[in-house]
């Protein structure tokens, strides 16, 4: 039996939601805090063995009310992500969250020369084509529900240049202009559609891509560079935002970037940096 304070606490009651790339990071974060609010969620990605072994780890340790499933999805196959949809539509008779999340950060290196078309093309498959082909299917089932919310994961990069490979970059803006131009036409249809730009933080894609594993080296690195200090970036900042967008409690938030990068992209220091240094060696 559901006490008062577990009943005010879930906030996704009832509501089925995807996650693709669901198995990892930020997405794997964010299945465990959806279930936690009552959400009935699929974890769509292609590391099989580490979905299957999540939904076990949170079916064994959930206290709420929602479930947890895996499908084997390869965002950048139609017809895996065709299938998603349907088993998810047989399963639950519903859609109501598709977090578009999947992503990788391709190769590092930051040069246009020393960038491979190999290397832009995958990038661009998983997470533009990927993103692009969840929306269009979850469209297809949101569309006539009249209902919906569909999230993409961005970047600062979506917002920023410099910062990140070329290929990563133009993704990730790419992903945010299917974000805006995807919410007028789905706002008629009573579906919201925004996007979550979280700054740098310790999942196995930026361990990965900066070639170590240690997150206490990385999270270094973020909290020195970080606009607001005292606090370090955690995958739990991006799945409470993904819960926000995707609760009843943002029902008139459509087309909106949310920025989790605690205000990181809003300033330039480089100008005052260069100021302290003349000081400082004078
Ligand atoms: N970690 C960061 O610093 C950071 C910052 C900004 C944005 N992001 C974005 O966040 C999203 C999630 O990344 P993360 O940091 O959690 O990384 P992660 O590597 O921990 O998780 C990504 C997941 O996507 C899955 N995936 C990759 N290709 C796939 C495909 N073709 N089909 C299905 N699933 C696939 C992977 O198997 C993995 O489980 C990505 O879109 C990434 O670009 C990450």
């Amino acid at each position: 039996m559901s006490s008062t304070n577990d009943l005010v606490a879930m906030r996704l009651k009832g509501k089925v939601a995807i996650i693709t790339g669901g198995a990892s990071g930020f997405g794997e974060t964010t299945a465990k805090l959806f279930v936690k609010h009552g959400a009935k969620v699929i974890i769509a990605d292609v590391q099989d063995t580490k979905g299957l072994s999540l939904c076990q780890e949170i079916t064994a340790t959930a206290t709420a009310t929602g479930e947890i499933s895996y499908v084997h999805c390869n965002v950048t196959d139609d017809t895996d992500v065709k299938n998603l949809i349907d088993t998810t539509i047989f399963k639950h008779g519903k859609l109501d969250i598709m977090f578009n999340n999947a992503g990788i950060s391709g190769d590092v290196d930051p040069t246009i020369l020393g960038s491979t078309n190999e290397n832009f093309l995958k990038v661009f498959n998983i997470n533009v084509y990927g993103g692009y082909l969840g929306a269009k299917h979850a469209a297809r089932v949101m569309i006539p529900q009249k209902s919906g919310v569909i999230l993409f994961t961005g970047s600062i990069a979506s917002v920023l240049g410099g910062e990140s490979p070329h290929a990563y970059t133009m993704s990730k803006h790419a992903i945010l202009g299917l974000m805006k131009s995807l919410c007028v036409e789905m706002g008629q249809y009573g579906v919201r559609v925004n996007a979550i730009s979280p700054c740098g933080v310790s999942t196995p894609l930026l361990q990965n891509g900066m070639g170590m594993i240690d997150k206490g080296v990385i999270d270094g690195l973020l909290c020195e560079s970080a606009v607001l200090k005292g606090v370090t970036p955690e995958a739990e900042d991006v799945a409470n935002a993904a819960l926000y967008l995707a609760s009843d409690e943002a029902k008139f938030v459509n087309g909106l970037n949310l920025m989790v990068d605690g205000g990181y992209s809003v300033t330039n220091p480089s100008f005052s940096m260069a100021v302290h240094r003349l000081f400082a060696s004078t």
